[in-house]
């Protein structure tokens, strides 16, 4: 696991970053405690102000409750954490000034329109009447809700509900935006659509995006630094690049045999371009290599003088899941399995 010394930029204290930009998000030796369990456990890093930052982990890792004690929702049990400057125990409300929230529930009421939704908060966050409208009419430009502004918000799809409270969750211009989990129980075209909206909106004004997300491919393609959560401890911080080249090898090959013998897995590991060999039952191997194509041909080779039948044979650049797979022993998407196998599927909606 990496220890504190190898977050160079996630744990410096003070409040400016090595290039000099005042960090937006400041969380030092974080802790949570429910009774005698403990959800987050002494976590620190730092969010550059313009950053899209992601906590990446399974169900239970502790993600909306770094959330909530960052938002001022929950109480802090040890540590500190300050949103553009601002101790969230100290100055709770300058925090929630300068911060939209958007919670892993929907939260938009049913039944009224979306404009209705948005005029609320407007009023709520005490964004001035002559303002209201141009706002509003802005915000449903950018999250491309304009067409529906009179529809009620429960005809609306899950997809389209996000949008409507990414909208809400921007309409007092904060300058942090804290997402949880925004994507969840969404159709892949909508989780896109949601995306897409994001870089957009980032793209026209000056905010810092804190996501969680379990998706790892999403975290990949759309975070600037990523940390990894599990147990409530924090067991990487870095780019998803940075962190995928931490993990020995470049490639995966899962690799599924019929029969293989007992030592099969440390012949595996004899194989000159094989860095880990890992069994996963069901004859089932997950191999890390610095070079696909070779250890692929090594291993057919092995196998066919062996007898023993190949039955599937993938590989894959490694992933964000290998990543995890590499600080905690197990894999994300097992996890997920586990975790979601009883979520009901989302409501069917009118479109993403
Ligand atoms: N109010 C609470 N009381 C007791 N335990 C809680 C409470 N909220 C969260 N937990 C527990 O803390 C852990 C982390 O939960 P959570 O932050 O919701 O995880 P995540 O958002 O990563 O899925 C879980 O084990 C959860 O059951
Ligand atoms: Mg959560």
């Amino acid at each position: 696991m990496m220890s504190d010394g190898k977050f160079p930029e996630g744990s410096a204290g003070g409040n400016a970053s090595s290039n000099g930009a005042p960090y937006a998000i400041e969380v030092e030796h974080i802790v949570k405690k429910f009774g005698d369990f403990t959800a987050v456990d002494d976590v620190s890093f730092n969010v550059k102000e313009g950053e899209i930052f992601g906590l990446l982990g399974p169900n239970g890792a502790g993600k909306s409750t770094l959330i909530r004690m960052m938002t001022t929702l929950i109480p802090i049990t040890a540590g500190t954490a300050r949103i553009v400057g601002h101790d969230v125990q100290k100055d709770p409300d300058a925090v929630r000034r300068s911060m939209g929230v958007i919670p892993q529930a929907l939260t938009s009421d049913l039944d009224l329109t979306i404009e209705e939704n948005l005029n609320i908060y407007a009023k709520l966050y005490d964004v001035p009447a002559r303002r209201r409208k141009a706002a509003i009419d802005e915000l449903l430009e950018l999250v491309d809700l304009t067409k529906w502004r009179t529809a009620q918000t429960k005809t609306l799809s899950g997809g389209m509900r996000r949008r409507l409270e990414i909208a809400r969750g921007l309409v007092h211009s904060p300058r942090i935006f804290f997402l949880d989990e925004p994507t969840t129980g969404l159709d892949p075209v909508s989780r896109v659509s949601v995306w897409e909206m994001l870089t957009n909106i980032k793209s026209h004004r000056q905010l810092t995006i804190l996501i969680t997300t379990h998706y790892m491919d999403e975290a990949d393609r759309l975070c600037d630094r990523i940390a990894i959560v599990d147990h409530g401890k924090l067991v990487a911080l870095d780019s998803p690049t940075a962190l995928k080249a931490s993990v020995p090898g470049s490639n995966v090959i899962e690799a599924q045999f019929e029969n293989a013998p007992a030592d099969w897995e440390q012949r595996l590991h004899t194989l000159e371009e094989v860095t880990s060999v890992q069994h996963e039952g069901a004859g089932m191997y997950r191999i890390l290599t610095g070079n696909g194509s070779r250890a692929t041909t090594q291993l057919v080779e092995m196998a066919v003088q062996a007898g023993v039948p190949v039955k599937s044979l993938s590989v894959q650049n490694t992933t964000l899941d290998d990543v995890f797979v590499h600080y905690t022993g197990r894999q994300l998407r097992d996890e997920l399995v586990k975790a979601y196998a009883f979520v009901m599927p989302p409501r069917p909606g009118l479109q993403p």
